[in-house]
């Protein structure tokens, strides 16, 4: 008998390495949910699921996680041990642009979800939450015994929401909810709108890189196998009914040596222009991974210096692919 899971957002850049990973394991039965928007192009998102579309252990839902009588039709219709809720609108500066979406999506869409999963009697919650909610915290690395009362967009707001949603119904209707606080995620099928993406993209074209700052900002920058390991980790987590691990690689990176590494791994050096910080982005992010590594095992091993080459050779083979988003 097959474990089924159900993944919101599963045909994006992490649900969809999800997706490959649990069907790997042959004992699971993977369904998705995704509206596949055009927040980036829907094709690409329609390409990272498609060798699965043929499978039976593999089903798609094109539904809205803001329509809670669509998403019933998808808890109607299969018995799901565990949910990882992914399906968001991503990304801090067009949530800036349209903060209203973001609340619709990330907060009652997360709503929605947990709503269902208490009607269907799901017991297994994984939220995608995100470092952004740390905000402009002063301390460094970041814990989750820290306050997150600092955000600083709309959509940190709505994930420190959504969290708050996870520990409310998991103290209501004892649904076990395990926030995990990803720190800027890359590799093979990265979001298109994501820096790494961008600017290897601008480089390639001998465009210019447009560096926010004087590129001593700084991220901690986590490989999607990485992360992939810490979402596995947690399906399976079973110790206390509510838990928020950060999920980084904790090794924080220079926007100047990132730009550098790109430079040096495609072979062209960087047209950079140089802008003022943009309204809502945090001046460094650093997670402490301690709690992660003890409770959950997790145990990062990809270095930035190790991850680039690893991206930068997905974007050669597929770079036809990213350019499809040249407009983002
Ligand atoms: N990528 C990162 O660096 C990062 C960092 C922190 C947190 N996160 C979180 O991880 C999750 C996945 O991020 P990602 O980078 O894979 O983004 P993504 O945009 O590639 O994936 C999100 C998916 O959700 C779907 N979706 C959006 N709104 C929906 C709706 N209303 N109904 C159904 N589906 C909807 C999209 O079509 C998309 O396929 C998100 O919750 C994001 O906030 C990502």
């Amino acid at each position: 008998m097959k474990r089924h899971i159900l993944i919101t957002g599963g045909a994006g850049f992490i649900g969809s390495h999800l997706v490959d990973r649990l069907l790997s394991e042959k004992s699971w039965q993977v369904s998705v949910v995704d509206n596949l928007n055009d927040f980036y192009s829907p094709q690409i998102k329609r390409d990272n699921i498609g060798k699965h579309l043929n499978s039976p252990e593999f089903s798609l839902y094109e539904a809205d996680i803001r329509c809670r009588e669509s998403l019933r039709r998808v808890f109607a219709a299969e018995k799901y041990e565990a949910i990882v809720h992914l399906a968001a609108c991503a990304g801090v500066q067009s949530s800036l642009a349209n903060p209203a979406l973001y609340v619709q999506t990330n907060v009652d869409g997360t709503l929605n979800v947990l709503e269902l999963a208490r009607e269907f009697g799901v017991r297994q919650f994984v939220f995608g939450s995100s470092s952004s909610i740390y905000g402009i915290n002063c301390k460094i690395p970041f814990s989750e015994e820290d306050k997150i009362s600092k955000t600083i967009s709309p959509y940190a707001a709505t994930k420190a929401a959504g969290e708050m949603l996870c520990h409310t119904y998991s103290h209501l209707y004892d649904i076990r909810t395990v926030c995990l606080r990803f720190f800027t995620v890359y590799g093979a099928r990265q979001r298109p709108d994501l820096a790494i993406h961008k600017f290897s993209r601008m480089i390639w074209q001998n465009l210019p890189v447009t560096m926010f700052g004087d590129g001593t900002t700084r991220r901690d920058y986590t490989y999607i196998d990485d992360i992939i390991e810490g979402i596995r980790a947690a399906i399976d987590y079973r110790k206390s009914v509510h838990e928020i691990f950060n999920l980084g690689e904790s090794q924080t990176v220079e926007l100047r040596y990132l730009i550098e590494l790109l430079e040096k791994n495609l072979g062209i050096k960087a047209i950079v222009e140089k802008h003022g910080l943009q309204p809502g982005d945090v001046p460094v992010t650093f997670a402490d991974i301690s709690k992660a590594k003890q409770i959950l095992g997790y145990n990062p091993q990809t270095k930035i210096e190790d991850g680039i080459p690893k991206f930068v050779r997905w974007f050669r083979e597929n770079r036809g692919l990213s350019f499809v988003e040249s407009a983002l």
